[in-house]
């Protein structure tokens, strides 16, 4: 099972990336049997505003990077989205990276790693009703961070024992509800 981790936050200065990267590293000290991970950078992506003439549940894809963030999207089996909360909601790199494709969500489990100056919570909960509404599952699997200025002063995200143990969580609960 190929699992991407999305990264939501393209601002300068952005903890995204090294929760991002925390994930990836913590999953393969797992060492779990047919899981791979993938860290997918929306600020590498670079996606334009969404301004389709379709909505993107027709499959017709006529945007720049439309069809390739479909392709892109299409080989994974899984997501773990990196959700920053931003004014009590989530991030609009997310939505619109969300918004920019449809079938290629459908049928696969979303797991999301919240955080912001309180614990993402309203990140979170906002953007399961949009990704739920794409189709995506949701097996409840979530991390919500507390305190995260603090901890976005080094260079990696350090990770408390609630963290490590909810990630052990989030990946099982990913492949319970993959359907091969
Ligand atoms: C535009 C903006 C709005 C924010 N609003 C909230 C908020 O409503 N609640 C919260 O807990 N933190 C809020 N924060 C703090 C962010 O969650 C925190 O800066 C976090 O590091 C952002 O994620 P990022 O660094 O990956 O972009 C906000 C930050 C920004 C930049």
């Amino acid at each position: 099972m190929l699992i991407y981790i999305i990264v939501g936050s393209v601002r300068e200065g952005r903890t995204a990336i090294k929760v991002a990267n925390w994930v990836q590293q913590a999953t393969t000290e797992l060492a779990l049997k047919d899981i791979q991970t993938e860290v997918v950078d929306l600020k590498e992506w670079d996606l334009p505003l969404f301004a389709g003439s379709h909505p993107p549940a027709t499959g017709i894809y006529d945007q720049p990077k439309q069809q390739q963030w479909a392709d892109k999207i299409a080989q994974a089996q899984a997501f773990i989205f990196i959700s920053p909360e931003y004014n009590h909601g989530y991030s609009p790199a997310l939505k619109n990276a969300l918004d920019y494709v449809g079938k290629e969500w459908q049928g696969k489990p979303a797991a999301f790693i919240g955080y912001g100056s309180t614990n993402g919570s309203r990140s979170i909960s906002q953007i399961r009703q949009v990704a739920s509404s794409l189709g995506l599952v949701d097996p409840n699997a979530v991390i919500e961070i507390r305190d995260i200025f603090k901890r976005n002063k080094d260079d990696n995200f350090e990770a408390n024992e609630f963290e490590v143990k909810g990630l052990a969580a989030l990946i099982s609960k990913l492949q319970k509800y993959h359907i091969a």
